[in-house]
């Protein structure tokens, strides 16, 4: 594939995505390169490079790797880890995040050190497109040490796993510091989006965080409700369904669930350091959604005495469908269960652990079921009445027609 590719100082690439093995620059840059377009994806990961380029998606984005395969057949794409290639080409656009460290508070020096690491890769002809959820004002941060840069900020807004659906459906936000960065993104967009929204910078900052957080915010509502239900002896997934039956103003109130991922409650976490702490419906979401699996194990060590007990976990990726664990809150199941010296085993339909069991041993084996991820896969499996379960979500069915109300 190489030969395709002239690996002159000429701007031999259309698009050059940074962190471009990642969830959100992989799926996107396969995405360009199917419309036709030269793209390079720069990444530091020699693992997902090698799986990248034999044509095998180094984790499960659904409709991904036939794309990969027609478009590696194709020419269109190319991987790389010499920093170099910046300068060769059009458009680069960045995917790399801002964490948030131990004490809540983003990290934007390292992103912002990192791309002044690459002004030297820049000039005047190209595009800059940030597309990483950023904290408020990071943005133009950035474009004050890159001053002659043209930089545009089109946030990212798919659901992990289903990006290949998404991006082709989603509208496109696009913002930028001058015309020029404005007019090229919004060239460069038009080819894979449906509709282009022209904001300020600081508006598609605050677009993007916004709705995270609200995600974040609703399920820590639904949360909160759960576990005074719970309290109360009742089913809270009967309440929902009587909430909503004929009642269309309800319809927003998603499924309770344990909320992890590595993005809303980062996301929640930025906008509060930027109010100085005053977004406190955020910390609130975050105390709520984080106590989730304290919740479960206080309620389950009240009637249980757990350190003669078998509890299974069943599914430990952090949501649905994927294969992804990072800030699962399965994890923080195990380690409180530990607390109390239970003995804990778990099980997943997509996440590869060689201390993991299937589902069929954890059921047999189990004397405590608690759902951790509302995996298709159990919408059909049936759990013993001797066994106690605790499913927030409502998805087993214990052989019943399936008709939990879904998140959407
Ligand atoms: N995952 C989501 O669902 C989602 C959705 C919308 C927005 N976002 C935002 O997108 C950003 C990226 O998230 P992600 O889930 O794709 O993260 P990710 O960890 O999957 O991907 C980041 C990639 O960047 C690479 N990388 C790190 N440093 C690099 C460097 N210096 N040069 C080149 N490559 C480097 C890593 O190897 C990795 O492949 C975050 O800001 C996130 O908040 C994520």
């Amino acid at each position: 594939m190489e030969e395709e590719f002239n690996l002159s100082n000429q701007k031999i690439f259309d698009v050059l995505v940074m962190g471009g093995l990642g969830h959100i620059g992989l799926p996107l840059g396969l995405v360009f390169a199917q419309k036709g377009l030269k793209v390079c994806l720069l990444d530091i990961d020699e693992n997902k490079t090698k799986l990248v380029l034999n044509g095998i998606m180094p984790f499960i984005e659904y409709g991904a790797e036939e794309v990969l395969k027609e478009v590696l057949g194709k020419g269109n794409l190319k991987v790389s880890k010499d920093i170099s290639d910046i300068s060769r080409a059009k458009h680069i656009i960045v995917t790399l995040g801002t964490d948030v460290d131990e004490y809540f508070n983003p990290q934007t020096k390292k992103l912002i050190d990192t791309m002044v690491g690459i002004k030297k890769y820049l000039d005047s002809s190209q595009i800059l497109i940030m597309r990483s959820t950023v904290y408020p004002t990071l943005c133009r941060q950035l474009s004050k040490k890159l001053e002659g840069i043209n930089i545009a900020y089109c946030p990212e807004r798919i659901v992990q796993g289903y990006a290949m659906r998404e991006i082709p459906l989603l509208p496109q936000v696009v913002s930028g510091f001058n015309e020029r960065a404005i007019k090229d993104a919004t060239e460069l967009f038009s080819k894979i989006s449906p509709k282009i929204i022209e904001t300020s910078v600081e508006e598609a900052e605050l677009v993007k965080l916004f709705t995270n957080s609200l995600r974040y915010l609703q399920f820590a509502t639904t949360n909160q409700f759960y576990t005074m239900a719970t309290k109360l002896g009742c089913d809270y997934n009967k309440i929902r369904k009587t909430m909503s039956d004929g009642y269309e103003r309800v319809y927003s109130l998603p499924s309770p669930g344990l909320s992890g991922g590595p993005c809303l409650i980062k996301d929640t976490l930025q906008l509060k350091a930027f109010d100085n702490g005053h977004y406190l419906l955020g910390y609130s979401a975050m105390m709520i959604n984080e106590s989730m699996p304290n919740f479960i194990v206080d309620e389950l060590s009240k009637k249980y005495d757990l350190s003669k007990k078998k509890v299974g976990i069943l599914g430990m990726a952090f949501k649905a469908d994927i294969d992804d664990i990072r800030d699962s809150l399965s994890y923080k199941l195990i380690k409180l269960l530990s607390f109390h010296s239970a003995k804990v085993s778990c099980s997943d339909e997509f996440v590869r652990d060689a201390s993991f069991v299937s589902k069929e041993e954890l059921i047999r084996d189990s004397d405590i079921i608690i759902v951790g991820t509302p995996h298709s896969a159990y919408k059909t499996i049936s759990i013993p009445e001797n066994i106690h379960l605790v499913d927030l979500w409502g998805i087993i069915q214990n052989g019943k027609e399936y008709k939990r109300w879904e998140r959407v």
